[in-house]
Formats: structure tokens, sequence, C-alpha cells
């Protein structure tokens, strides 16, 4: 959202510009791009991540893009600019969504001309950010309801303003609910390795003035068996038919520990998180990313060169671990596949 103070992506005089998170917490940098490769290389580089602010990053760097065409008649070109975007990080549904929708309105309008098409591409891109701010809020607004008063509530990785448009998704809930009155605070884990927890949930939270308390990845199991947590939220890259979350690393350990301790676990979902085409998480892609993110911290290293690195991004809960699933249109529960698509539609 675009507060008072900051905003995660903006589209400003035919440039995007985006807040540069990798310096956060400790520096508050804007950085503007007018070239769409510049765009697609913030997202692999984590200038912007989230899945729901990818997708806004995408959008808004094909209508960039389009800018580039000499001609709307250029398919092949246009293709070339929506594989650099597809080809940016794996897990993420709502970055292919937010690419097939710039097709799809590029299809509609090329046969217009440049300027048409260049003003289409823009208008639509501006659209996909608005509805992802208000999709949003709405998840808050449901999502607070099963939060009860003076509640305690784990999350995980950043899920907020900084990973949308704004407002946030599990983050939308804690907000949501912390702006009704509900006296609620918040456990963040640390979420290692790229830290999205310590840096980037925190900081909004401080920023915000909602009580929260850093934990490392590890004290998650010690403070739900000393009954210090009431419930989980997190968000999702990719929500499969059968209800299966793909989310930050670490997602997984979360949802079992809040199983053995008969914690609700919820997962903040909006539609276009969820990928109806993707039958179980066993088919969602998982990203794997550099050794270097493991071995060093803050560019400092903490392990020997030498040693053999595994670095999955996402990890994959079961259907079976989550307790709903809270989308704009309302919260889905078990058995998802059945609940799911009221919600959401198929795309083949
Ligand atoms: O690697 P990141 O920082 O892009 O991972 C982000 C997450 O795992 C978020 O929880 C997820 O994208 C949901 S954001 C509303």
């Amino acid at each position: 959202m675009k507060s008072a103070t900051f905003f995660t992506i903006d589209w400003r005089d035919g440039a995007v510009v985006m807040i540069d998170q990798r310096a956060l917490p400790t520096r508050e940098i804007y950085r503007t791009y007018t070239d769409y490769r510049s765009v697609a290389r913030a997202i692999t580089d984590m200038v912007i991540r989230g899945a729901p602010a990818i997708g806004v990053a995408a959008a808004m760097g094909i209508a960039l893009g389009a800018r580039q065409l000499k001609r709307s008649a250029e398919p092949a070109v246009f293709a070339r600019i929506c594989q650099v975007f597809a080809a940016t990080r794996p897990t993420a549904v709502n970055l292919f969504w937010a690419i097939d929708r710039m097709r799809r309105r590029y299809e509609k309008v090329r046969a217009k001309g440049r300027e048409a098409l260049i003003e289409a591409l823009e208008q639509e891109a501006l659209k996909i950010y608005q509805e992802d701010i208000t999709a949003n809020q709405r998840i808050g607004r449901h999502g607070a309801k099963l939060i009860p008063k003076g509640a305690t509530v784990l999350t995980h990785c950043n899920a907020g303003a900084l990973a949308t448009a704004g407002y946030g998704t599990a983050l939308g809930v804690i907000r949501a609910a912390w702006e009704q009155g509900k006296n609620i605070s918040v456990f963040v884990p640390e979420t290692r390795p790229y830290l999205q927890g310590a840096r980037l949930t925190a900081w909004e939270l401080v920023r915000e003035g909602i009580p929260a308390t850093l934990i490392t990845d590890n004290m998650i199991g010690h403070f739900m068996q000393k009954g210090a947590i009431d419930c989980v939220i997190v968000g999702t890259d990719r929500t499969a038919a059968n209800g299966d979350v793909a989310n930050k690393i670490g997602t997984y350990t979360s949802a079992v520990l809040a199983g053995r301790h008969k914690l609700p676990f919820y997962v903040a979902a909006p539609t276009t998180s969820i990928d109806l085409d993707c039958p179980s998480g066993k088919k969602i892609p998982i990203e794997e990313r550099s050794a270097q993110e493991v071995t060093h911290v803050l560019r400092q290293q903490i392990a020997p060169s030498e040693i053999a690195v595994a670095h999955p991004a996402f990890d994959v809960t079961p259907h079976r671990l989550v307790s709903a699933i809270i989308t704009e249109k309302g919260i889905a529960r078990g058995p998802y596949s059945q609940s799911l698509p009221k919600f959401v539609k198929r795309k083949r």
C-alpha cells in the first residue's frame, strides 16, 4: 500500500519504481527502471520478492517492454518479453498468472496500433496492481474473524505490504485484526537463509507499532510447547487444487509443529496464488537458490567453502495440515478440492 512512509512498487511517468528490499531494514533505497530487462533482473535478484509483488512487477515490466516494440504487430518480440519474465522465478504462480493476463490483453488490442497497445498494457498493469491491494484488504477482513482477541500469532517469511502491491496477505490479516483493536501480538521467525522475517516482516511490524517478537526459526517448537502461540498464519506462492501449499522454506516445519500442538494453521491466499491446474504439491516447481545464500549471512561467510549445500527456497505443506485458506472471496475449508473451485476458475 502506498502508505505515507513507503511503497513496494509504483508506476511513475512511464517508469517502474521499487523499494530495494535487499537493503532493508537499514536503508530505504528506491530504484527506477525504464527497461523491461532490468525489471526482470530486479525480480531474479530479489530487489522485489513475494508472490503477488513479483506478479505486479512482471505486469509493469511487460508494459515497459511494450514501449520498446516498434510496431504493435510484433508477436514474436512480445512473446520474448513475456519469456524473459517467465524465466525469473519458478514457484510463485502469480508471476505466470500476470504474464497470461498481459498476453491476453495484448492479443485483444494489438490490431489497434502501437499507441493504443502501450496505453492498454499500462492500464492493465495498473489494474493488476490495484486489484491486488483490494484483494489483500478483503483477505484481511475475512481472516481477522479467525484471530481471537489478545492472540499471539506466528507468521513466516514476509507476506506483508512488501510482498504485495500493498497491505499484505498473511500480514494483511494481522494488520486487520490489529486495526479492529484485537490487541494481538506476533512472533516473527527470522526465516533463514534470506532473513525475510528479520529484515522485512519485523521492519513492517515495527513501523505499524504492532507488538512483535523476533525469534530464530528453531525456537518455534519451544514457544508452542510453552503455550505462547495461539495460531499460525502464512502466505503462499502457489496453492494446488487439493490445498497443498508451497511457501517459504520452513513453513512445513511450522505446520507440523502447529498440528502437534493442536494450533490452527491458516494460509492467506489471494486467488491469484491458487493454481487449480496443478493437482497437488508434488507438481509445484520448487526454486533452488544459490549455495552462497546459505554459506553467507549478510556477506559474512559462516561455513567452509568446501561444504556441499542444499537450498530449496520453498517447501510444500500438505493440505491435511491446513486449517483454512483465506481468499479475498471468502474462507475455504477442507476438502479443498471441493471448496477452492467455488472461488477460483480453472484455466484449462
Ligand atoms: O523468496 P520470497 O521472499 O519471494 O518468498 C516469499 C514467500 O514465501 C511469501 O510467503 C509468499 O510469496 C507469499 S507473499 C504474500
